[in-house]
């Protein structure tokens, strides 16, 4: 190709994937990257973060890891300051403890909010304003069936999914107008270390398909959302758990 046309090429889009080194941000990851994206993965676990930055790099694809605990608001002005303007922010980072309500401890409670609800705040605070002054940008936020039916020993994890949710719409009314996109994923039971097996086992026999998913069935849409294909879809929460939500 002629250096001249060449030249003309964008650069290529960035996201951040929070929670890139398991489960499902790790299957975002991937995903994205196959669509030619430049992917920054981040977790607290680096070795993890090198084995997603791996798998991508082998498949051709473009990524580096920047570790963060995502509980330190510090933390997350540091990855901010280190990862600069990006394209696309995936809030997938969470965490999920089970207890009776009355067993539910207050360092646990805490825990899940900070990671589930103040991280993905905060990340949006430091990321979408650059976005909006360039007038693009899309943010997908990974929820959870839990915000929408009543999961006993999950009523403070549901919470911090159907807080997030409320964000979504939130962040939708504040940025849309000015070319940032917005909108929840939210998955029913997913075949990742979040959760034991039986318990997974457990929820897939209450979906219609009798089945949990593959992280990659959930990244396959968090592409879609963050993609220029979903440019009229904004404030949306988009089940994809097996039509759990829909009986
Ligand atoms: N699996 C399901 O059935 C299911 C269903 C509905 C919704 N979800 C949601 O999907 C998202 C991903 O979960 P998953 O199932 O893929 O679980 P997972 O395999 O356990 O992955 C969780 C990810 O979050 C990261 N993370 C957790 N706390 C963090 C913190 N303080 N700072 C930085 N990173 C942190 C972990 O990274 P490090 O370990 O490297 O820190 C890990 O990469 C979560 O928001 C979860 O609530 C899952």
């Amino acid at each position: 190709m002629p250096l001249e046309r060449a030249n003309l090429r964008p650069p290529p889009l960035t996201a951040l994937v929070t929670g890139a080194t398991s489960g499902i941000g790790r299957a975002v990851a991937e995903r994205l990257a196959a669509d030619g994206i430049s992917v920054v993965v981040t977790g607290r676990n680096a070795q993890r973060g090198a084995e997603t930055v791996s798998e991508i790099t082998a498949a051709g694809g473009h990524a580096r890891f920047v570790a963060a605990d995502l509980d330190d608001p510090a933390d997350i002005d540091r990855l901010a300051a280190e990862v600069g303007e990006i394209d696309i922010l995936i809030n997938n980072a969470g965490q999920a403890r089970q207890a009776p309500t009355e067993e539910m401890k207050v360092s646990d409670y805490d825990a899940m909010f900070a990671s589930n609800v103040r991280a993905p705040f905060f990340l949006v605070a430091a990321f979408a304003p650059a976005m909006a002054a360039k007038g693009s940008g899309s943010v997908v936020n990974i929820g959870s069936i839990a915000a929408s039916i009543g999961l006993a020993t999950s009523a403070a994890y549901g919470a911090t999914k159907a807080a997030l949710e409320s964000l979504t719409r939130a962040w939708t009314a504040e940025y849309s107008e000015r070319g940032v996109r917005f909108n929840t994923v939210a998955p029913g039971p997913v075949h990742t270390p979040i959760a034991t097996p039986e318990r997974l086992d457990a929820l897939a026999q209450t979906t219609v398909m009798k089945r949990s998913a593959e992280p990659a069935e959930i990244a396959e849409v968090v592409a879609f959302l963050a993609s220029s294909k979903a440019s009229y879809v904004t404030g949306a929460t988009v089940a994809v758990d097996g039509g759990r939500t829909a009986i």
